[in-house]
């Protein structure tokens, strides 16, 4: 096989937790929201790879620490070869071009002051890629591209005149149009009406093809991982749990975590046989994070070992690794 695009290894991020006046006085030690507590996987040139997982368990901020639009606590992110995660700004810039990133809220992240053709246009002349009238010409080229027609007049709207459905396209274009090689897509889809969420994937999927594009595919709706990605890392508390194959993880989950994940997506459960089961309580903040396996709290089969042993990764089928003393097969 050739080199991955990307590899991360041991990827971590820690926020400090703001201090009252009297803990500082008192020296108590500072503590940390450990969102991303080492993760490691890879992505190999045109695959996508979907991290998934609830609320508040670090997908987020795990997108954009690869990116370096976040500084890591720890870890290193290769991209192409390079280790980016020491390099300075201006190191970065070329970098900054080839990864692109896609906001979960296409109502927030276009400026309302900006004709959506300008926004598009804007990362050309940012980068240097063209001057202002070869910008507008590929501005054009991309609107069609993304299925905002007549092209001309869409280049002269604001967002505010545009649905939810078609601004994600406007955000997607105006990563697209810098030809990037790898794209976070954070929960890209999630705040789009389901009726438009099917064609947006396949405007993503088509740019997959075009450019050979690699994805890290961030949402906490396993069933879009599955329409998407190749394979898929199931995400808990800062730590990956399991990751492999869609079709394999999703037909033989190995931590319970993810069968309880499978299991609350009435479309692919019901053609599942056997006994469901859902887990108990919420995720617990990542200040305290429970000792062992971090889910033990929440899981019907922990033992002792559970409580007090960290599991590591393992194969437990071919290109498929579990993170549990008791997997399910
Ligand atoms: N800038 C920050 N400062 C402090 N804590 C943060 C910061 N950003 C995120 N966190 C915390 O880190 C943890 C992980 O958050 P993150 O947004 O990465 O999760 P997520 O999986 O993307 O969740 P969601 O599905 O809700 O988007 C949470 O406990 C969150 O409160
Ligand atoms: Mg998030």
């Amino acid at each position: 096989m050739s080199e991955p695009l990307l590899k991360v290894e041991n990827l971590k991020k820690y926020f400090p937790v703001r201090r009252s006046l009297i803990e500082s006085l008192k020296k108590v030690p500072p503590k940390y929201v450990k969102a991303v507590d080492g993760i490691s996987f890879e992505i190999a040139r045109g695959e996508v790879l979907a991290l998934i997982g609830e609320s508040g368990c670090g997908k987020t901020t795990a997108g954009r620490t690869v990116l370096r639009l976040i500084e890591p606590t720890d870890g290193r992110v290769i991209f192409d070869g390079t280790d980016i995660t020491k390099l300075s700004q201006e190191e970065l810039r070329p970098f900054r071009r080839r990864m692109q990133i896609i906001f979960q809220d296409p109502y927030s992240s276009l400026s309302p002051r900006m004709k959506i053709g300008d926004a598009i246009a804007h990362p050309l002349l940012v980068h240097g890629l063209a001057e202002k009238e070869e910008a507008k010409e590929m501005a054009l080229k991309m609107l069609k591209r993304v299925g905002l027609t007549p092209e001309e007049e869409f280049y002269e709207r604001y967002p505010h005149h545009l649905s939810g459905g078609q601004r994600q396209r406007v955000v997607i274009a105006r990563a697209m149009i810098l030809k990037p090689e790898f794209v976070v897509a954070d929960e890209a889809v999630s705040m789009i009406d389901v009726s438009m969420r099917a064609s947006i994937l396949e405007l993503l999927e088509s740019f997959r093809e075009e450019y050979n594009l690699s994805q890290l595919f961030i949402t906490h709706d396993i069933a879009v991982g599955k329409l998407i990605a190749d394979r898929i890392a199931v995400m808990y508390l800062g730590k990956i749990v399991e990751i492999g194959p869609t079709d394999e993880v999703l037909k033989n989950p190995a931590h319970p975590y993810t069968k309880a994940l499978i299991d609350a997506v009435p479309s692919i459960a019901r053609r599942k046989k056997g006994r469901k089961f859902r887990v108990k309580g919420e995720v617990p903040n990542a200040v305290d994070v429970p000792p062992g396996c971090r889910f033990h709290p929440r899981c019907p089969f922990a033992t002792e070992e559970c409580r007090t042993k960290e599991p590591e990764l393992v194969e437990v089928s071919h290109n498929h690794f579990v993170a549990c003393h008791h997997p399910l097969h």
